[in-house]
C-alpha cells in the first residue's frame, strides 16, 4: 500500500494525520516524522533516544550485518566504531588530506568527457553487486596495502588512503586508544563508507546536473560565477575555490532540499519516552521504527514557498541562510540528519558533490539530446538506499574551451 515511492505516499498521509503519525509497518510499529519542528524533537530534545536503527536493515543491506557503524545498534560498539571513522577517517584535516586523490580522479572523468565530446557518446557504467564478488575485491585491496606496508615499511603519511589508516589501526592504538578492530571490521567499514559515500554523492550530483539542464538561465548564473571566480583561462576547478563560490553552494542546497539522498532517514527508540507538540502528547514505546521523511521536509509549504520551484536563489535571504544543514537550532534543512547519529560524511560529501558539479559545468556546455526541451526531461526519482533518477541521465557535452 505504501507503493513504490513510499516517501511521497507517507507525505500525503502526514498532510492528514499530522507532523507525528504512528502506523503499522506487518509486525513493526513505526512513527513516522514530518515537521521541522517533530524533527527538532526527535533529533535534538530527545536524541538518545533515538539514536539507534532497525535491526534487519543492516542484514538485508550490508554484507558484515552491524560490523560497521552506519547500521549498528546505538551503544557502545557504535560509538566505537562511530569516533574511529569521525577521527581518522572524515575529519575536515583527512578529508583534506585526500585532495590529490580526489583531483586525480576528476581529472580522468573530463579526459573520459573530452573524448566522449569527439564521439557525442554519453557514459555508460555498471556495478556488479554479489557480496562475494565484493568480499574478494576487498580481500584484494587490503592485501595489496598489506604488501605495500611490508615492501616499504615506512610508507609517507601524506599518500595514506583509508585502508592504510584503518589498517595501522588494527595493529597499534593511537593517542591511547585501541579500537580492537579486525579484518571484518576493517571490510565492514569501507563497506560503510562505500556505501554511504558513493551513490549519495554521485545521485546528488546526477539531480544537480538535471536541474540545472530543466533550468537555463540558473546554469548560466552558475558558470558566470565560475568565469569571473576561476577564470575562463583556467577549466581546473580547486576544492580551494569552493568557499568563494557561493553561488554554487545556493545551488547544491537546493539540489538537496528537492532530492535528499537520504529520503526516508530509519531509526529506532531505544526507551519509552513521551514527546509533546502543539499541546497534542504522543506516547512512544522502546523499539520503535521512527522514520525521519526528510523528503517531505524540504518540500513543506509551511517553510518553502513554491516548493516545487527549483530556485537557489531562495537560499540567498537572510532567514535561509541560517537553514544551515545540521539542525543545530534549526530543523527546516537536515538533508545529512541531526544529532549524534547525523552523517558523519556531510564535509566530503559536499567537497565532492561540490567540486563535481562546478568542474562539469565550467568545462562543458551541456545539451539535452534528441532535440528534448528542458522541460521535456524525466525527473521522476526510484526508491532505494538513496533517492536516484528513475531513468539515466542522458546529455551532450561540448567544451568550453
Ligand atoms: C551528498 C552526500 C550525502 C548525503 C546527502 C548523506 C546523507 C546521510 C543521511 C541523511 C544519513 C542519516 C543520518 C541520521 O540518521 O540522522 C547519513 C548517515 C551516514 N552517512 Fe551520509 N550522506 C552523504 C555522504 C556521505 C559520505 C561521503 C560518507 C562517508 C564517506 C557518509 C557516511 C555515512 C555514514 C557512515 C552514516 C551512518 C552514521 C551512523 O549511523 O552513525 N555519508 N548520511
Amino acid at each position: 500500500m505504501l507503493g513504490k515511492l513510499p516517501h511521497r505516499t507517507l507525505q500525503s498521509l502526514s498532510d492528514k494525520y499530522g507532523p507525528i503519525m504512528s502506523l503499522r509497518l506487518g509486525q513493526v510499529p513505526a512513527v513516522v516524522i514530518s515537521s521541522p519542528e517533530a524533527m527538532e524533537l526527535f533529533l535534538k530534545t530527545n536524541d538518545a533516544v533515538f539514536a539507534s536503527r532497525p535491526k534487519i536493515q543492516a542484514s538485508e543491506f550490508f554484507f558484515y550485518g552491524s560490523r560497521g557503524l552506519a547500521f549498528s545498534e546505538y551503544g557502545p560498539y557504535w560509538r566505537n566504531m562511530r569516533k574511529l571513522c569521525t577521527l581518522h577517517l572524515l575529519s575536515v584535516s583527512k578529508v583534506e588530506s585526500f585532495e590529490p586523490l580526489r583531483r586525480e580522479e576528476v581529472g580522468v572523468a573530463v579526459k573520459t568527457l573530452e573524448r566522449a565530446t569527439a564521439a557525442r557518446e554519453g557514459l555508460k557504467r555498471a556495478i556488479k553487486k554479489t557480496s562475494k564478488a565484493f568480499d574478494s575485491v576487498l580481500e584484494k585491496i587490503i592485501e595489496e596495502h598489506e604488501e605495500a606496508i611490508i615492501m616499504n615499511s615506512n610508507t609517507e603519511k601524506e599518500r595514506e588512503d583509508f585502508v592504510d589508516i584503518l589498517l595501522s589501526l588494527m595493529h597499534h592504538s593511537v593517542d591511547g586508544q585501541n579500537y580492537g578492530i579486525d579484518r571484518t571490521n576493517i571490510k565492514a567499514i569501507l563497506i560503510d563508507m562505500i556505501g554511504g559515500s558513493l551513490e549519495t554523492s554521485a545521485s546528488t550530483i546526477l539531480w544537480a546536473l538535471s536541474e540545472l539542464l530543466r533550468h537555463p538561465q540558473v546554469m548560466k548564473t552558475l558558470q558566470d560565477e565560475l568565469d569571473t571566480v576561476i577564470g575562463t583561462n583556467q577549466m581546473v576547478v580547486k576544492e580551494s575555490d569552493l568557499s568563494k563560490l557561493s553561488y554554487l553552494e545556493m545551488v547544491i542546497k537546493e539540489t538537496l532540499r528537492l532530492h535528499p539522498a537520504g529520503a526516508l532517514v530509519p531509526r529506532e527508540s531505544t526507551e519509552d519516552v513521551n514527546v509533546t507538540l502543539d499541546g497534542n502528547g504522543y506516547f512512544i514505546k522502546k523499539n520503535t521504527r521512527v522514520l525521519i521523511n526528510l523528503w517531505a521536509l524540504g518540500r513543506d509549504p509551511k517553510v518553502w514557498p513554491n516548493a516545487e520551484m527549483f530556485c537557489p536563489e531562495r537560499f540567498n535571504n537572510v532567514t535561509n541562510k541560517d537553514r544551515d544543514f545540521r539542525g543545530v537550532e534549526c530543523f527546516e534543512f537536515i538533508p545529512f540528519g541531526s544529532g549524534r547519529r547525523g552523517c558523519p560524511g556531510m564535509h566530503l560529501g559536499l567537497t565532492t558533490v561540490k567540486t563535481v558539479s562546478a568542474q562539469l559545468v565550467h568545462k562543458f556546455n551541456w545539451e539535452l539530446p534528441w532535440g528534448l526541451s528542458p522541460n521535456d526531461l524525466d525527473m521522476n526519482e526510484r526508491y532505494g538506499l538513496s533517492l536516484p533518477r528513475a531513468k539515466n541521465l542522458y546529455a551532450m557535452p561540448t567544451c568550453r574551451k
